[in-house]
């Protein structure tokens, strides 16, 4: 199920500007653009008049035109004008989702208007803080579930083995594993800290480092889909510092937007490690994004088939109970309302 009252990140702060942009988010089209004054507005893309994509119109001002046969919206979904006719009925007036930008993305809310709080849009202030640098910011697009990739963070035995030429670690520190694992009711938290190892292959250039090093992460998932991620790694002389976030939003059942927002604290006016940086976590989202989407076509060729989970994935399965939990509130919510 696709939780609905949460903010998901609809797009990056750059992609919205004065073109419409189209982006089926939670399984509803919508397209999102910017006022003269800044703000950004997103509103179903389908046209009341015959359901055309608003999104293949332009900008007049602060209102889109559909390219139908005309009808002009504002940012809040008011239809203001009708070219062909003098009267504007009220059912000429379509939806408007609430968004907010916060932390160079914008945030967007699919579910009830009215439970719409942007306090629970994730705290994220690295990326706010001139002692980061906050500039690169990844997005893919992933044929699976966004339930896959949210297990994929969640689990994170998969390291040595997808990530072996680039961010893993010899698979042999993982039979001693010193995973510990602590959930809260709307939290999943998983520490890992290895010490005195081969520092992976992409943090040898990233952190200059001559030798072995103590390698710390702790992720910290929360619903419906974020993970961030505290990253160390140190040898006597140099510490390198990351803070990668996450965040996932459900397209469809079988594919979902896949946002990256890496910041980190040391170097942070090197362009060539920016870029450097930027590279090497593109081809570690590559190597995610391929093993996650030939897990989704198999479990599509094999209905009714589960998982046989490991120790190692008592984080994966308590997310699955909190997940599952909302999910139920969620229904018994939307059902009183209904009723
Ligand atoms: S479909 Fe949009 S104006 Fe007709
Ligand atoms: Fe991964």
């Amino acid at each position: 199920m696709i939780l609905k009252n949460f903010w998901y990140v609809a797009a990056s702060s750059v992609e919205v500007n004065s073109t419409p942009l189209a982006r089926t988010i939670c399984e509803i089209p919508v397209v999102m653009f910017r006022t003269g004054a800044g703000a950004p507005a997103a509103l179903r893309d389908m046209c009341s008049h015959r359901r055309a994509p608003l999104s293949k119109g332009r900008m007049l001002g602060d209102n889109i035109e559909c390219p139908y046969h005309g009808l002009q919206f504002d940012p809040v979904g008011r239809c203001v004008k009708i070219p062909s006719q003098e009267e504007i009925p009220r059912k000429a007036h379509i939806c408007s989702y609430p968004v907010v930008e916060r932390w160079g993305v914008v945030w967007i809310w699919m579910g009830d208007p009215d439970l719409a709080d942007p306090a629970g849009i994730p705290h994220k202030p690295w990326r706010a803080d001139p002692a980061w640098n906050s500039e690169n910011v990844h997005y893919f697009h992933i044929k699976a579930s966004h339930l896959l990739m949210t297990d994929n963070l969640l689990d994170l035995l998969h390291v040595s083995w997808v990530h072996v030429n680039t961010i893993g670690f010899a698979a042999d520190a993982v039979r001693e594993d010193p995973l510990v694992t602590e959930v809260s009711e709307c939290m999943v938290r998983n520490t890992r800290v290895i010490r005195n190892i081969e520092p992976a292959a992409a943090l040898r250039s990233w952190g200059d480092f001559a030798g072995r090093v103590d390698r710390t992460s702790v992720s910290d998932w929360t619903p419906p889909c974020f993970t961030a991620i505290h990253f160390l790694n140190r040898d006597p002389v140099t510490t390198i510092e990351f803070r990668l976030d996450h965040l996932i939003t459900p397209e469809t059942a079988r594919s979902h937007h896949y946002w990256l927002l890496v910041s980190r604290n040391f170097r942070i006016d090197d362009e060539e490690l920016t870029r450097k940086v930027f590279e090497d976590n593109s081809r570690v989202a590559a190597e995610d994004m391929d093993i996650v989407e030939a897990q989704q076509r198999m479990i599509d060729l094999s209905p009714g088939s589960v998982d046989m989970p490991l120790r190692q994935d008592r984080g994966l399965v308590a997310a699955h109970r909190i997940l599952d939990r909302l999910a139920k509130q969620e229904n018994a919510e939307a059902k009183r309302n209904a009723g």
